[in-house]
């Protein structure tokens, strides 16, 4: 079927699916999301993201209208119908129409899981790496909203459109402490001195999937890694920089502000990481086709 959209028990092709102009994912935002990968086939962490959505569910108050196994089988079931082997999934979830703002325990919640295509990110981008800039937004990490994956992506977004405006592809932002956080659609990890360092999540910064496994494979991979408060200044001398998230997976990061962090291109603590996340990936998914990563 290619791309679709299931929505509470239906799939529809992308032209026909509409939900209510009342549903509050609309009017307040008030929902969640979790974005996922498809390798051939195989929903990768699909149990972690599950997890994350029903964390965030608690911190919201929603009631989820199915149960997590149920969940679970519509999103492989909306894969499978899909036919799609390498595809981008984006389960959501609202609190449905109905009740004043303020009523949480209001409104039927819906559940809506969009497939489409997606192989990954230009392999060119995994040479250059990224080029950052620093986000005048902030992230709040007294916000609640900090934490989880809402639908109020907006901070995200202006952040983002910050970073093409200035010519860069990601934003860094700083929590209010002035702290490094996350970037604006992706965990932030520097290397020093052949130690992996990543804020914690307290420091107001979604807890990744992907970041989760990158702190799993530096202790496979006998990489010492700590989860501690870290500067802006750390960053730009840092050794080498890394962003990740599911889709993008494990990005080099090689300049901010338009310097070069470290020497500029992919280190060799990033091509490690890069290949054990590969392999991990491969070993959970019977996904083939990662583009090679080429030695210099
Ligand atoms: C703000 C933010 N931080 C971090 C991430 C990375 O999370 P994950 O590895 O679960 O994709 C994302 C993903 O979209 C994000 O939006």
């Amino acid at each position: 079927m290619g791309e679709l959209l299931w929505i509470n028990g239906t799939c529809h092709s992308p032209e026909e699916a509409y939900c209510s102009c009342l549903d509050r994912g609309l009017l307040y935002g008030d929902g969640l999301f979790e974005t996922m990968r498809v390798y051939g086939g195989t929903i990768f962490r699909l149990e972690a993201h599950l997890r994350r959505m029903a964390q965030g569910a608690q911190v919201l108050h929603i009631q989820l209208s199915l149960s997590h196994q149920e969940l679970r089988h519509a999103v492989q079931t909306a894969v499978a119908r899909s036919g799609l082997d390498s595809a981008y999934v984006r389960l959501m979830i609202t609190r449905g129409v109905g009740g004043r703002p303020s009523e949480l325990e209001a409104g039927s919640a819906s559940v809506m899981i969009w497939v489409r295509g997606f192989g990954g990110y230009p392999e060119e981008l995994y040479q250059q790496g990224m080029r950052t800039i620093l986000a005048a937004t902030r992230r709040n990490e007294h916000s609640p909203l900090a934490r989880i994956k809402s639908l109020n992506y907006l901070d995200n977004l202006l952040a983002g459109a910050e970073a093409r405006r200035a010519g860069a592809d990601e934003a860094i932002l700083l929590n209010t402490t002035g702290m490094l956080a996350e970037a604006s659609a992706s965990n932030l990890f520097i290397v020093n001195n052949g130690r992996l360092l990543t804020p914690a999540v307290r420091a107001g910064l979604l807890p990744g999937i992907t970041r989760a496994c990158v702190i799993e494979l530096a202790a496979t991979e006998g990489i010492d890694l700590s989860q501690e408060p870290l500067s802006l200044e750390q960053l730009t001398e840092a050794d080498e920089a890394f962003l990740t998230n599911t889709l993008m997976e494990i990005m080099p990061l090689t300049r901010f502000a338009g310097q070069p962090i470290g020497a500029g291109y992919i280190g060799p603590l990033t091509k490690q990481m890069t290949r054990a996340y590969r392999t991990l990936v491969a070993a959970e998914t019977s996904g083939t086709g990662f583009p090679t990563l080429h030695e210099e």
